[in-house]
């Protein structure tokens, strides 16, 4: 049976049409996406794309799509991403990955953004994922004290190799362990206004629509 990442990409597959300008998410549920693209880009459905990190870029170079960067473009016309958490009201844990901050601003400038995921993904509440914040290098032991005395949670400076994980736009990220978050507005807002934080990976108020794949080989759609 196909797996429920891919089924959840073959339903977002066909939101796609010719001229369309896709972002193009990061991830295992986005690389099934990316195999879908590959299949219409061959039948000759016309379009371009813009990644959301290094790695979806090199992705899409190796299938040889076309792919725009961020100021050649004004709007993006879809974007299709996975996340680490969904709730009912379609609000976001993600930066699980590491690229939270691309992310975010490529479904800023998208006028529409649909998540795929696996049900594992949905959440009643979300914080049990360790909430990704992306902070500049200089000063970041302070940030994490403030988080941490804030919040009195245990907060987790993101590895690689025993080094710390650089992000594609050269900064670090602390994994947050609210294990769960009640006011997702106020938090996001209180945690981007820490000074050396970049952004958070709370994304609220943003994504149009879920498609998740069951292990039954169904899919479902959320939307707002
Ligand atoms: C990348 O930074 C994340 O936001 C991903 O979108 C998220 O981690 C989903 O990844 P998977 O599809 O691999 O679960």
């Amino acid at each position: 049976m196909i797996n429920p990442k891919h089924k959840a990409a073959q339903e977002a597959a066909s939101y796609v049409k010719s001229g369309m300008i896709i972002g193009v998410g990061t991830g295992s549920t986005t690389a099934y996406f990316i195999q879908e693209l590959v299949k219409l880009f061959q039948q000759g459905i016309d379009f371009a794309t813009i990644p959301t990190s290094k790695a979806t870029a090199v992705i899409l170079q190796q299938f040889e799509l076309p792919v725009l960067s961020m100021e050649e473009v004004s709007t993006i016309d879809l974007t299709v991403d996975g996340a680490d958490e969904i709730d009912k009201e379609l609000q976001l844990i993600k930066g699980g990955g590491g690229a939270l901050l691309q992310e975010k601003m490529v479904a800023f400038v998208s006028k529409k953004y649909i998540i795929i995921a696996d049900e594992s993904k949905c959440v009643e509440q979300l914080g049990h994922y360790p909430l990704p914040v992306e902070v500049i290098p200089f000063g970041y032991k302070a940030v994490k004290m403030v988080i941490e005395n804030t919040y009195g949670i245990k907060v987790v400076m993101r590895m690689k190799d025993g080094q710390p994980f650089i992000t594609d736009h050269g900064h670090y990220i602390l994994d947050c362990h609210f294990k769960r978050i009640d006011d997702a507005p106020s938090l996001h807002s209180h945690l981007n206004n820490i000074t050396g934080v970049v952004d958070n990976g709370l994304f609220l108020n943003m994504a149009d629509a879920a498609i998740i794949g069951q292990s039954d080989g169904k899919v479902f759609t959320v939307s707002i």
